[in-house]
């Protein structure tokens, strides 16, 4: 079986418009996404209906809590916090609704999903340096685990002995005996200085990962954004991919 790890995508429609072609186009039947459907981006609720309409299984993003007032904005910065007001503004009853359904983690036939971090998913923590993925591996039991928030796709494992490294490539095999944590990147608005948008595909029968990038159509999630009165910075960053 395939699955195919979506996360987030922060309203940018362009950008999950093509990942979910590519996904179709694979065959792969269904998706698994990790949050944060909202915040940034100027098509909030058509990310939230097709998300929901696509993926099997989802837990919530701290943009996603945040837009439904379970998550304090004062701790974001102000742009972030810019976008999630005007967000809040647009979000229909029903999307508010399913946003607030979302639960904080889930696992889902052997794969941990959680936006942020296994320890403590409520807290948003960043997982960046090695030591930072390193302390997660005791907080789950599965041998993979799928996170997102920073935006930047990287991959750790560790072995039985508790040996602990990053993993290089964007295709790899899963080894029996070691665990794995898994950032999969951002669809709609990546970090790692790849304006490609990110996703993962996790092949269970051939256990192995890969991470995909894709070009999208950057101006017209750049120009939706401008034309909705949001900070044009966030424009500005799609395309550099920061
Ligand atoms: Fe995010």
């Amino acid at each position: 079986m395939k699955v195919a790890i979506i996360s987030d995508i922060h309203s940018n429609l362009e950008a999950l418009q093509t990942v979910i072609k590519d996904i179709k186009k694979r065959r792969i039947k269904r998706i698994f996404c990790l949050g944060d459907l909202v915040g940034y981006g100027a098509n909030p609720n058509e990310c939230i209906e097709l998300c929901m309409r696509e993926a099997k299984s989802m837990v919530a993003g701290n943009h996603d809590w945040a837009a439904i007032g379970k998550t304090d904005i004062s701790v974001f910065n102000p742009v972030a916090a810019e976008a999630i007001r005007w967000t809040k503004k647009s979000i229909s009853k029903n999307n508010f609704n399913k946003l607030s359904k979302l639960k904080l983690t889930e696992t889902i036939e052997g794969i941990l999903l959680v936006h942020a971090s296994p320890q403590k998913p409520e807290q948003w923590d960043y997982l960046f340096a090695l030591d930072e993925f390193k302390r997660q591996f005791e907080f789950f039991k599965s041998q993979v685990c799928f996170v997102g928030h920073s935006h930047i796709p990287s991959a750790v494992f560790q072995d039985a002995n508790g040996y602990t490294d990053f993993l290089g490539d964007n295709l790899f095999p899963l080894i029996d005996n070691r665990k794995y944590i898994i950032n999969i990147g951002s669809v709609g608005q990546p970090r790692d200085l790849d304006p490609r948008a990110s996703y993962a595909i996790y092949d269970g029968n051939n256990k192995s990962i890969e991470i995909v990038r894709l070009n999208y159509n950057i101006p017209l999630a750049q120009q939706k954004i401008i034309d909705a009165g949001l900070p044009e910075v966030l424009a500005e960053r799609l395309l550099a991919g920061r």
